[in-house]
């Protein structure tokens, strides 16, 4: 093997989503098939014996993409050299706890990995966070990475964005594949926006082929946007493996660009686009190319989505607000 491995530090690993996410991307799907990956893993002291047992079966595996794994539980240590870093470890919303106590208990993580993301990671990284409130904790880390370009720091809403594919291709009886430009907008929340109006549909635009205002107003938008709720309920335990897929097309994505005449959904840090106010990580539809992201411009937004993005784009607002209070930004 001649390429130099690629450094891909994952926090939480120890988690259920860390247990989906490390084998696939230790198997090659988060860079490509030809890139060998060193994995840094970071979890708190607790959780390092139950990642060192994780770290045993990719031993097990015998991954040739595999080229090492360190486990930490220093988060200045786990960043030094990472090209690509995964902030999935958060703490979970808990009995009693107000949305404001979670955003105080994740800017004591986001704070400190952003500044130790400053501190050591490769001039190329890439972050990704998953862990919840995704798109705020993503900003806590980049306020405190001055050094890292902004646009560098982004949040998942591929998992958002999936859902949205597979309700409208069973709606419409058509296979994902066949379906181009759906946009996620706004936070990774039950306020967010899912907006077919830009979709295709083997060419064709969406809306108007499924043609069905009740469906998207009374299903399809509920549906996607409480998705997580839904599983939660259903399981017993927060989405993990379908998490962690769109974890990994987030990234490969990224890194790999999106196909010619599709996008995908990404929360980016806003330029003003669509009226989202500068600075606020929200999701808008992108394209990707040699491992940049743009936002898509010139969509027409119609007054039902206007006010559907603005609801999303509100909450942000408040989320930064409460979190600027707090002192973490
Ligand atoms: P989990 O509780 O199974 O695992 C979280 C892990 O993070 C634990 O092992 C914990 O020890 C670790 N951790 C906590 N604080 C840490 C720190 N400071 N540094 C390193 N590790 C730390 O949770 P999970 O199911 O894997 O979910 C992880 C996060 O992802 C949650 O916040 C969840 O809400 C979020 N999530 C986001 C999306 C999305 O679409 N953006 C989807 C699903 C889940
Ligand atoms: C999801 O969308 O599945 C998760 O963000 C839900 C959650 O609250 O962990």
């Amino acid at each position: 093997m001649t390429r130099t491995p690629v450094t891909v530090t994952v926090t939480g690993a120890a988690g259920q989503i860390g247990y989906a996410l490390l084998f696939r991307i230790a198997s090659g799907h988060l860079l490509g098939a030809d890139v060998p990956v060193r994995l840094r893993l970071l979890e708190i002291p607790q959780a390092v014996k139950a990642a060192e047992g994780t770290a045993m079966e990719l031993d097990d595996c015998a991954f040739p993409l595999l080229s090492g794994i360190d486990i930490f539980d220093d988060a200045t240590a786990a960043f030094e050299g990472t090209n690509v870093a995964l902030l999935v470890g958060a703490r979970p919303r808990t009995k009693g706890m107000e949305r404001g106590d979670l955003l105080e208990a994740n800017g004591g993580i986001f704070k400190p990995q952003g500044e130790a993301i400053n501190a050591g990671a490769a001039d190329d990284v890439k972050v990704l966070v998953v862990g919840n409130p995704a798109n705020t904790n993503a900003l806590i880390a980049q306020s405190h990475a001055p050094d890292v370009p902004a646009e560098r720091f982004t949040a998942m809403t591929r998992l958002d964005h999936n859902r949205a594919l597979a309700q409208l291709s069973k709606k419409a009886g058509v296979s994902v594949a066949d379906i181009k430009k759906m946009t996620i907008w706004g936070n990774h929340s039950a306020t967010q926006y899912p907006d077919v109006f830009h979709a295709e549909i083997g060419g064709k635009n969406a809306a108007e082929t499924v043609n069905d205002q009740a469906w998207l107003e009374n299903d399809f938008i509920p549906t996607v946007a409480k998705r997580g709720a839904a599983i939660i309920e259903a399981r017993g335990a927060s989405s993990a493996a379908s998490a962690a897929s769109a974890a990994i097309d987030h990234v490969h994505t990224w890194v790999n660009g999106t196909a010619d005449g599709d996008w995908t959904s990404m929360a980016v840090v806003s330029d003003g686009s669509y009226g989202v106010p500068e600075g606020l990580i929200s999701s808008f539809p992108v394209t990707t190319e040699d491992g940049k992201w743009e936002i898509v411009q010139g969509l027409e937004i119609d007054d039902f989505s206007r006010a559907r993005i603005d609801a999303s784009v509100n909450e942000l607002a408040e989320e930064r607000d409460a979190v600027r209070k707090l002192g973490l930004i």
